[in-house]
């Protein structure tokens, strides 16, 4: 056990964030309407290069007219390895009003890859007098991404989320697969013979592995995990199912690449009343228990100690953050 505490990340609801093309400017008023916590206009891979400066222009104004509530807005600029982020970020920090929040930076692969934009943020920042610091998240979505998480997710104090994106992980893996997150059709252990003398494929998660270290590098470092995309848009069921595993795993929300996505993402990260008041049972039974001098108790035929307070916490505080 470390001394040290565990550091808490920023205090938002986090549990949709719905992407668009920054060169589909008809979406924005639309996604500035939905229910997602958070809004990502899109700079990088949805929109063609030839494209980018019009993508730009769209949402350095959009970023100032149109009415975004509450939510948490962020631009998701290009990756390092191109020859258009400079000019993103340079164009939005110079240009764009101090309602964004965030700038999403795709396919981090080391800390210096955070420390690289942090300096010509806080150099626009400072030149131009600019009174709101930029946030950053990024994407683990690379070989070295995940290979370097710990090190991305304590690069730097702008850093508020690191999201998986699935698609760009799998080709960067060289994983056989085209399926954006999921089931994969290949991915599967045999069952012992059944009864009959079959054996039946039992369904693993291929993307369990870079889930668990984006979560525990985030969790260390006061960082929010988010699961990325999932890209069939007509499976509502398949999209629970991989929201749920993120949602187990200690992940806090999901991105919607479709406005009908927010809806699954919202209700699968929202705690239900029936975990919340399960939870709150559960602080209370301990508050009895260690009223009278116990450390452990038990509740609905189960044990439950100091540690299912750390756990009911979890559940008790998220419902709060999002009722509040
Ligand atoms: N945000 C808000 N509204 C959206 C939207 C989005 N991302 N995508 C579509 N809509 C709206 C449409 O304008 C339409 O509205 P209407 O009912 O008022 O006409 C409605 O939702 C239904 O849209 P639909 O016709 O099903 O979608 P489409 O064919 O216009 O677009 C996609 C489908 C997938 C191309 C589009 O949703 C999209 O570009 N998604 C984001 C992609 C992206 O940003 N990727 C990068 C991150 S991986
Ligand atoms: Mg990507």
């Amino acid at each position: 056990m470390s001394f040290t505490t565990q550091p808490s990340p920023v205090t938002r609801p986090n549990r949709c964030q719905l992407f668009g093309p920054g060169s589909r400017p008809e979406l924005f008023a639309k996604m500035a309407a939905s229910a997602a916590d958070v809004i990502n206009l899109d700079l990088e891979d949805s929109v063609a290069p030839a494209d980018k400066p019009a993508a730009r222009a769209n949402i350095i104004r959009a970023i100032g007219e149109v009415d975004w509530g509450r939510k948490t807005l962020s631009v998701r600029i290009n990756g390092l390895d191109t020859e258009f982020w400079y000019r993103d970020v340079v164009d939005l920090l110079e240009q764009a009003g101090e309602r964004i929040d965030l700038i999403m930076i795709p396919k981090l692969g080391r800390a210096a890859d955070l420390y690289a934009v942090d300096a010509l943020v806080s150099a626009i920042e400072s030149a131009r007098g600019r009174g709101r610091r930029l946030g950053f998240e990024g994407i683990i979505e690379t070989a070295a991404g995940f290979a370097n998480v710990g090190e991305i997710a304590a690069a730097s104090p702008r850093l508020q989320a690191l999201s998986l994106g699935a698609a760009d992980y799998a080709a960067s893996m060289g994983m056989q697969t085209t399926g954006i997150g999921g089931t994969q059709e290949n991915y599967y252990m045999l069952a012992p013979k059944d009864a009959g003398g079959e054996r039946r494929p039992v369904w693993g998660d291929p993307w369990h592995g870079v889930t668990a270290a984006i979560v525990a590098a985030c969790r260390a470092n006061g960082v929010l995990p988010v699961d990325g995309p999932f890209g069939d848009f007509s499976d509502d069921e398949a999209f629970r199912a991989q929201a749920r595993r993120a949602a187990t795993l200690g992940m806090v929300g999901k991105w919607a690449i479709h406005p009908k996505q927010v809806a699954l993402a919202n209700e699968v990260f929202t705690p239900s009343d029936a975990q919340v008041s399960e939870a709150r049972e559960i602080l209370a039974a301990m508050t009895e228990a260690e009223a009278e001098g116990k450390g452990a108790a038990v509740y609905k035929g189960r044990l439950i100690d100091i540690a299912s307070v750390r756990q009911a916490k979890v559940i008790v505080e998220t419902a709060e953050l999002i009722a509040g």
